[in-house]
């Protein structure tokens, strides 16, 4: 029996410099996509998964992180008087339950494996998920997000599980890319992993795209570890030294897996989840004709 995926944790101590001066004072993660923030994305993702214990991972200048995630004393008091409750209902409904979120701090931004191992005590000694928040998710034909999608294969398989994705081969330079061993279709078994291979390098063009199910021992491994790639604690590297001993597993979301970290990405984004919501959709696709009639 695999033990169940209860806690999550998002990094967001980055410094999110490719949407600067956006991000000077607003951290990335708390853009909008359409009417809500782009973390808020990830933990419906999250919760639809049943996910019930979120873990922040923040820095410097994230404390609107927090507020974004407690009740607005002021703001719910006075949508109550003014008798808007279903604008009241929505908001209770995306908060959190006392308890369920934790927040500790990256005191510099070392790397994505160093913000995962800062949550090393709150998650304890069970397998937990990773959701890096500035990738966010649609549901594809299996009608589920991706970190569902991840979190079956962990039920199915055990051991490790990454989401993947294809990228066209010129640009596998840029992420993590897998091996594909033993395949079973949706999934597959990861047979090698590498960091931002150099160009022509790279062993597949399927690329580490951002959800994770990890076993607890990844975090003995990210103690030690040396920095790799950009100077950075990666985390590639503790997952590549942690298959030595455990399996790892590919899941293809068959989804669409959008990422805000970039200006053209976070745009697309906004187009793409504003095309999702039956109740903005109609009006917006008259708009975007319009609009794509005059290029
Ligand atoms: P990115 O490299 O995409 O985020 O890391 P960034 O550093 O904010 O982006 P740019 O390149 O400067 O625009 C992926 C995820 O890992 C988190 C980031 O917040 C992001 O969600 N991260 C990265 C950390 O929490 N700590 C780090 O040291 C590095």
């Amino acid at each position: 029996m695999t033990k169940r995926i209860r806690k999550a944790v998002f990094p967001v101590a980055g410094l999110g410099t490719r949407v600067l001066p956006a991000t000077k004072v607003i951290p990335k993660e708390m853009l909008p996509v359409v009417d809500r923030p782009v973390l808020q994305h990830c933990i419906e993702e999250a919760r639809e998964a049943g996910i019930e214990h979120f873990v922040f991972v923040t820095g410097r200048n994230k404390q609107t992180i927090e507020d974004h995630f407690d009740l607005a004393y002021e703001l719910e008091d006075t949508l109550q008087r003014r008798g808007k409750v279903k604008e009241l209902e929505a908001l209770i409904a995306d908060t959190p339950i006392a308890g369920a979120t934790s927040f500790t701090r990256q005191q510099a931004p070392l790397g994505l494996g160093h913000a995962v191992w800062c949550a090393r005590d709150i998650i304890g000694d069970e397998p937990f998920a990773v959701i890096l928040p500035d990738m966010i998710t649609l549901p594809g034909a299996r009608g589920s997000r991706c970190l569902e999608q991840c979190i079956k294969a962990h039920e199915e398989h055990g051991g490790n599980i990454i989401a993947v994705e294809e990228v066209p081969p010129s640009d596998t330079h840029m992420y993590g890319v897998v091996s594909v061993g033993k395949d079973f279709g949706a999934s597959f078994e990861i047979s090698g992993m590498v960091e931002k291979p150099p160009q022509g390098t790279a062993p597949s063009n399927l690329i580490i795209s951002g959800r994770y199910v990890l076993e607890p021992q990844i975090f003995e491994i990210l103690e030690k570890i040396e920095k790799g790639a950009g100077g950075e604690i990666q985390l590639t590297d503790g997952m590549k030294a942690l298959s030595q001993s455990q399996s790892f597993y590919g899941v293809r979301f068959d989804g669409k897996t959008y990422d805000t970290g970039s200006k053209v990405g976070f745009l697309v984004a906004n187009v793409a989840f504003a095309l999702s919501r039956p109740d903005i959709a109609p009006a917006f696709r008259a708009e975007l004709k319009k609009l794509v009639g005059s290029l």
